[in-house]
Order: structure tokens, then C-alpha cells, then sequence
């Protein structure tokens, strides 16, 4: 059995504004579940919060394996990853920006090239493995941070509109990968989107925000 993450009551507000007021889902492993909702719902605010980078003021982030729950530590955040919408790049070659989340996690040489150039292949991006990635598209560099956060292989990958100002081809290939991802049953996808078509095709769940929880 999979990483498994049950949200309780989550409320969350800013200066006294209520974002989130009382948001519960539990997210069993490996299936692609898509948030969905108008601009300035909570949906980024609640991704953030699940991956742990964010506390809420109230209610529970439960990580749990085989039943059993887990600390809220550093081992538990590296088995999550949140990619944003708009991706950071360092400015140095796209491999490099890639290696970088092996690193930091003590994992080098061989075993760092073969990772990289495995997740680079995945998104479609091998053959741009040495430019600098400050020289990519933004449909590539969206790629390149999906890339980043599939070479350390979390268990729950939290997508913040990564389909957001990329075109068609793009967010084609960037369907396809959630889509092999869901097949391969090894990653859980936790995603916001505005595309009402992109969630029909790639959800196996879809949760609609409104008014602070899940409709
Ligand atoms: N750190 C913060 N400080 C103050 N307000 C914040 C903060 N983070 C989020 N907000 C506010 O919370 C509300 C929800 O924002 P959030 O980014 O979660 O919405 P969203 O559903 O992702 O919107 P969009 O579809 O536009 O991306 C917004 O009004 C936003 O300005
Ligand atoms: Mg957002």
C-alpha cells in the first residue's frame, strides 16, 4: 500500500479573510485527482498546505503508510513535491537543475545521471539535456519542473496548473505524462486546473472548490 493523505477541516485565512473554511478529502494512492474552482478560491493555498510548505489554522494533514501515521518531518516532505505554476530555473544546463533535487538528498554520480536522464526522457526533454535552462520555453521549462520533481520519484506530486500559458503540443505532452503516471500506479497526482476537458480526461477524481470546501 501507498502513501495515503486525509485532509480534516481544513480552514485557513489571510489578514481575516477566510480562504479555505472546512476542506476534508482523503486521497487513497495512486489515482490523479484534480481541484478545480474559480481564481482566488484556495486552490494554490490548499495544494500548499497538503504539501506541507504551508500550516493551515485549523484541521488535520494526515499522512499515513500501512495505517500507520506519519510525522510531519523532512522524511515525510521528501516523498512530496509541489510543482508551481510558474517554474524557477537555476542558470546553469537543464540536467543540472534537475540533478540539483538529488544532490540535496546525497545522491550522485552514476546513479544521478541515470535518474536525470530518465526523467528528462519521460518529459520529452533529453535531447535539450545540456542548454541553459534559462534558454527554455516556457512550455519546456514547465516540462523541466515536472522533470525536477519526478526524478526525486515522490509518492504525491502536487501540480499547480502546470498546463497554465502552455500551448496545445505542450499540454499535450504534459496530459500524456499525468496520464502514464496514472497507468504506472506509482505516483499519487494532486493537480489544479481551470480546463474543464483536461480534468474530464485525466481525473479519477474531480473536487470542485467553492466557498472555502469541496462542493
Ligand atoms: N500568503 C498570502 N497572504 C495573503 N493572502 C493570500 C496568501 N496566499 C493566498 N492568499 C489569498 O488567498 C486567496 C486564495 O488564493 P489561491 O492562490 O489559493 O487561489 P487559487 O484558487 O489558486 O486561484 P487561481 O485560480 O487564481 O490560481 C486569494 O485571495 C489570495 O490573494
Ligand atoms: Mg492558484
Amino acid at each position: 500500500m501507498g502513501l495515503r493523505l486525509a485532509v480534516s477541516g481544513i480552514a485557513k485565512s489571510y489578514n481575516g479573510d477566510t480562504v479555505l473554511r472546512d476542506c476534508s478529502f482523503t486521497f487513497k494512492e495512486h489515482g490523479v485527482y484534480i481541484l478545480t474552482g474559480p481564481n482566488g478560491c484556495g486552490k494554490s493555498t490548499f495544494l500548499r498546505i497538503c504539501a506541507l510548505i504551508e500550516t493551515p489554522d485549523s484541521g488535520k494533514i494526515d499522512y499515513s503508510l500501512d495505517g500507520g501515521l506519519l510525522r510531519p518531518d523532512l522524511g515525510l516532505r521528501r516523498r512530496l513535491t509541489l510543482v508551481l505554476p510558474k517554474v524557477g530555473v537555476f542558470n546553469t544546463s537543464v540536467s543540472r537543475n534537475v540533478a540539483y533535487g538529488l544532490a540535496i538528498r546525497g545522491i550522485r554520480s552514476h546513479e544521478s545521471e541515470r535518474r536525470v536522464n530518465k526523467a528528462l526522457e519521460f518529459v520529452q526533454l533529453g535531447h535539450k539535456k545540456r542548454q541553459n535552462a534559462l534558454t527554455l520555453s516556457s512550455g519546456e521549462t514547465q516540462r523541466l519542473g515536472i522533470a525536477r520533481a519526478l526524478v526525486i520519484e515522490p509518492e504525491i506530486l502536487f501540480l499547480d496548473e502546470p498546463t497554465a500559458s502552455v500551448d496545445q503540443k505542450n499540454t499535450g505532452i504534459i496530459e500524456d505524462l499525468i496520464l502514464q503516471m496514472k497507468k504506472d500506479k506509482r505516483t499519487t497526482v494532486v493537480m489544479a486546473t481551470h480546463d474543464r476537458e483536461q480534468a474530464e480526461k485525466l481525473a479519477d477524481s474531480v473536487l470542485a472548490m467553492k466557498d472555502g470546501k469541496f462542493s
